[in-house]
């Protein structure tokens, strides 16, 4: 049976988004029972207790809809971060505010500028609205954020910028966004994705996005996550900070109920964590140097990185050390979809999961000579 009828034209150029493969999944597929992850970008801690002490309790409230908004979350967040409410907007994670950005503001035919290597979601993002997406090769496999500012144009609607990025883990200076900013048509809406901000805070020169350039420029849009630093992946919950004018079209178009109830009252909790936080951010910071030299022993080539992973240029293929890791238990991420076949990204676990990776790393290389 064919189809009969025919999806949008440009679904063509859309390639699904390739998450990190699941323990799960290489379980069955494998037969193994213990299988690492360092796929996703997760954090070895787990998740926030107190927060999740919270998830708990509201279990029994599981038969009635969550309040549409996340109005208690996105009041939290205000508090949290000195804002008005209206300056907040919650997301069944930044994904889906990456979509509604898109959603809310690209028409087909208008621009979208987005780094070489910038996070995947955002061209493909574009592209499912029809956009011209032009594409700015990094320098230093660091956004070029002076290229960028040029690319853009009156046609521009969203210039994307992942700081750090993912997946090459390198990050922008406070100078080099406040010069972009300073370039940019003002109708041109610069989308700050901060992900992994926490895991950068060590680095003085990284940016102060939040209040400062939100207050600055009505222009600015800063995406968080509760995904990494606050370990509550599993729950999809992300917000956006900016102009409440801005915020008000991606609510227009957001989900009636996007954020369900135990996530919205977790995430409350995980924002007072925050000694959760800085263990999350030691954990990584401890390991992050002494992991890249043992991977530097083993043959790789390592950026050095301002989140909780690594960007490697392997002495195989990637896609071969991903499949010959799997067989040993341990999953990284591949960059094919980046068209970059000698890279991988690896997260970095717990001192145990880093550990096991080494082992396989070993087993399967060797120390080259
Ligand atoms: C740069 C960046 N932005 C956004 C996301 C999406 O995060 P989430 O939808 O879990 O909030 C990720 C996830 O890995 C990311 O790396």
């Amino acid at each position: 049976m064919g189809l009969n009828t025919s999806p949008r034209r440009c679904l063509a150029s859309v390639i699904p988004y390739a998450p990190g493969k699941s323990i799960a999944s290489v379980q069955r597929e494998l037969g193994l029972k213990n299988v690492v992850k360092l796929a996703s970008n997760e954090n070895p801690l787990g998740p926030s207790p107190k927060a999740m002490a919270v998830y708990r309790r509201v279990e029994k409230q599981c038969h009635i809809y969550p309040e549409g908004a996340s109005p208690e979350l996105r009041q939290a967040i205000a508090r949290f971060h000195k804002l008005a409410p209206e300056q907040v907007l919650v997301g069944n994670g930044s994904d889906e505010l990456i979509r509604y950005l898109c959603e809310a503001f690209v028409d087909p035919e208008d621009e979208v500028v987005v780094s070489q290597y910038g996070f995947i979601r955002f061209r493909q993002q574009a592209l499912l609205m029809g956009a011209r997406v032009i594409e700015v090769p990094m320098v230093d496999w660091t956004h070029d954020l002076e290229t960028m500012a040029k690319a853009a144009s009156a046609r521009t609607k969203l210039l994307f910028v992942a700081n750090p990025n993912n997946p090459t883990g390198t990050y922008n200076t406070e100078d080099e966004v406040r010069r972009l900013l300073k370039t940019v048509p003002r109708s041109t809406l610069v989308v700050l994705d901060e992900a992994y901000c926490q895991f950068a805070g060590e680095w003085d020169d990284y940016p102060t996005s939040i209040p400062d350039l939100v207050r600055e420029h009505d222009n600015v849009v800063v995406l968080r996550t509760f995904s990494k630093a606050y370990g509550l992946a599993g729950l999809r919950v992300g917000y956006a900070v900016a102009d409440p004018e801005v915020l008000s079209w991606l609510d227009r178009i957001r989900m009636p109920f996007n954020v369900n109830l135990p996530a919205q009252q977790a995430c409350i909790e995980a924002l007072k964590d925050a000694a959760f936080v800085r263990r999350s951010v030691s954990v990584v910071s401890t390991a992050r140097a002494p992991l890249a030299a043992s991977l530097r022993e083993l043959g790789f080539s390592v950026q050095d990185s301002a989140t909780n992973f690594l960007f490697v240029k392997c002495p195989i293929p990637g896609r071969e050390l991903f499949k010959g890791l799997l067989k040993l238990g341990v999953i990284i991420r591949p960059l094919d979809e980046y068209g970059l076949k000698e890279h991988a990204r690896i997260s970095i676990g717990s001192r145990d999961q880093n550990r096991q990776l080494l082992a396989a790393l070993r087993q399967l290389i060797g120390v080259p000579v």
